[in-house]
């Protein structure tokens, strides 16, 4: 057996993998965030450690098998929030992590002093409120006595396996997201240190996704009731683990996964495309590969918004059930979602949602529709700068919330003019993390060889010419409303 272990944002979430890719075991536990001011999202590192914990206890006892028989564990994890550490590593503040956006001010000196073109060059990324550089800087202005007595900074699951193994490192798919690595050569940026005067010693050794990094300590393989010679490997970000559980590699294929946020990721064998900072440019936990990625904030979200505000009472089921009775565009309602800013294509913090052409014959249903297209229109944003700089995109596997309502995967067939697969028991990054493991415990002879014996289509959904004709011209009317609407916070 192999264990993934998935750090997210609202719970860190444990998989048991038989050597033949089947899902023997899942536990889950939450923790809190903190928001103790508007735009502030933080979490405790010890909740990490105890909820993972917790979990494997409880995973061991519902397993009832030897600890031995696991073989490995790998990790999945939230990008790019912020751990800092002192000489004892101890952790010095709460982790800041990648949805707080209190650092504006930091991106625009990042801009400011390293220069949007070099910053480009060398991380392939623009500054922005959720990676990692602008929260080290924020933290170096505002909590100077912190600040001064922080000798590394990890990220999240990099420090819950730095408590499992004593040792400290961090794997290139999520250093990716920190803006202080070079991504092509695979290395910190010492330039970029420079300009900002960061001492390049807080970074950490770099190691691939599938590095043995060591084993277990006594104390941990105590308190958790792991073996103590189960091998541990590195891990990567979350969506790059996501990719790799959805069989994200090789080119050509893309990832479309909807939770609270939506991401769609599509592989790069090589880091010599431009897309100028529209859409993030990642190391990919696949040895020597990369992925393009385009985020929306509030993907997942902006349904569980409308849900809680408009049909309180009910199910989701039961808000999305007359959906397919609307024709596609839902009757010339159309709805943007960003009801917490966006992230790409237009990284802009301050642009709000809106619904439009609201006539007096709509009802609910209308608007429940709205709301997934204009959701799809979002995400169909980045695949469209994907497609402009040459990428041919024709397959495009769901998962998430938006792989569980066959009328949304129809729909997104439909917008993204490409046929959709849906997973049979998708279980998203964990699984990348478990596959991870299989690779490293050298079960196979690549991540490809071991997703196809893991992962199984369960449903392909084909576009529809009608539909994708009437998305078309309504897309071309959605992508009008950002620049239309952005002044109306100002
Ligand atoms: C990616 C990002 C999120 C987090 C969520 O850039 O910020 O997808 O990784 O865990």
């Amino acid at each position: 057996y192999v264990i993934g272990v998935d750090l997210g944002t609202s719970a860190v979430k444990i998989l048991l993998v038989s050597e033949q890719g089947a899902v023997v075991q899942t536990v889950s536990k939450p923790y809190p965030l903190y928001h103790d001011k508007t735009g502030y999202s933080e979490q405790d590192p010890e909740d990490w450690v105890t909820g993972t914990i917790d979990g494997l206890q409880e995973l061991l006892q519902e397993f009832g098998g030897n600890p031995e028989d696991i073989e490995g564990i790998s990790f999945s994890g939230q990008m790019h929030g912020l751990v800092l550490m002192d000489d004892s590593n101890s952790v010095l503040r709460r982790a800041i992590l990648w949805n707080d956006t209190r650092t504006t001010a930091e991106c625009r000196s990042i801009v400011d002093l390293v220069g949007q073109e070099r910053l480009l060059e060398i991380t392939k990324n623009p500054a922005l409120e959720g990676f990692t550089l602008p929260k080290i800087l924020w933290v170096k202005e505002h909590e100077p006595e912190i600040f001064n007595q922080a000798t590394a900074f990890v990220l999240p699951k990099d420090y819950l396996r730095y408590r499992m193994t004593g040792e400290l490192q961090m794997e290139f798919s999520d250093a990716a997201g920190t803006l202080l690595l070079d991504i092509s050569k695979k290395q910190w940026s010492g330039e970029i240190c420079k300009l900002l005067d960061l001492d390049e010693s807080i970074c950490p050794p770099l190691v691939d996704s599938h590095t043995e990094v060591g084993t277990l300590t006594a104390e941990f393989a105590e308190a958790s009731g792991l073996a103590q010679t189960t091998r541990v490997f590195a891990g990567g970000a979350d969506n790059a683990c996501g990719a790799i559980g959805s069989g994200i590699l090789e080119d050509g294929k893309t990832l479309c996964s909807i939770g609270t946020s939506g991401v769609v990721l599509s592989y790069e064998a090589s880091d010599d495309k431009d897309f100028d900072g529209k859409v993030h440019y990642f190391n990919h936990a696949a040895p020597d590969a990369f992925y393009t990625m385009g985020v929306t904030l509030s993907a997942g979200y902006s349904l569980t918004w409308f849900k809680e505000v408009f049909a309180a009472d009910e199910s989701f089921d039961e808000l999305l059930a007359d959906i397919a009775a609307v024709p596609a565009g839902s009757n010339g309602l159309l709805f943007t979602p960003y009801l917490v800013g966006e992230r790409t294509p237009h990284a802009d913090a301050a642009i709000r949602a809106s619904f439009i052409g609201m006539d007096s014959s709509h009802q609910r249903k209308d608007f429940a529709r709205a709301v997934l297209e204009g959701i799809t229109f979002s995400m169909n944003e980045s695949i469209e700068i994907f497609r402009a700089n040459g990428k041919h995109i024709d397959t495009i596997v769901s998962i998430g919330g938006g792989a569980q309502n066959e009328d949304w995967l129809q729909m997104q067939a439909d917008i993204f003019n490409a046929k959709i697969v849906r997973l049979r028991s998708e279980q998203g990054p964990g699984m990348g993390a478990a596959i991870l493991a299989a690779f490293g415990c050298g079960w196979f002879e690549s991540l490809q060889a071991c997703a196809d014996v893991f992962l199984e289509e369960d449903k392909e959904f084909l576009p529809d010419a009608s539909n994708v004709e009437r998305y078309e011209k309504l897309f071309a009317v959605y992508t009008e409303v950002y620049e239309q609407t952005k002044g109306l916070n100002e």
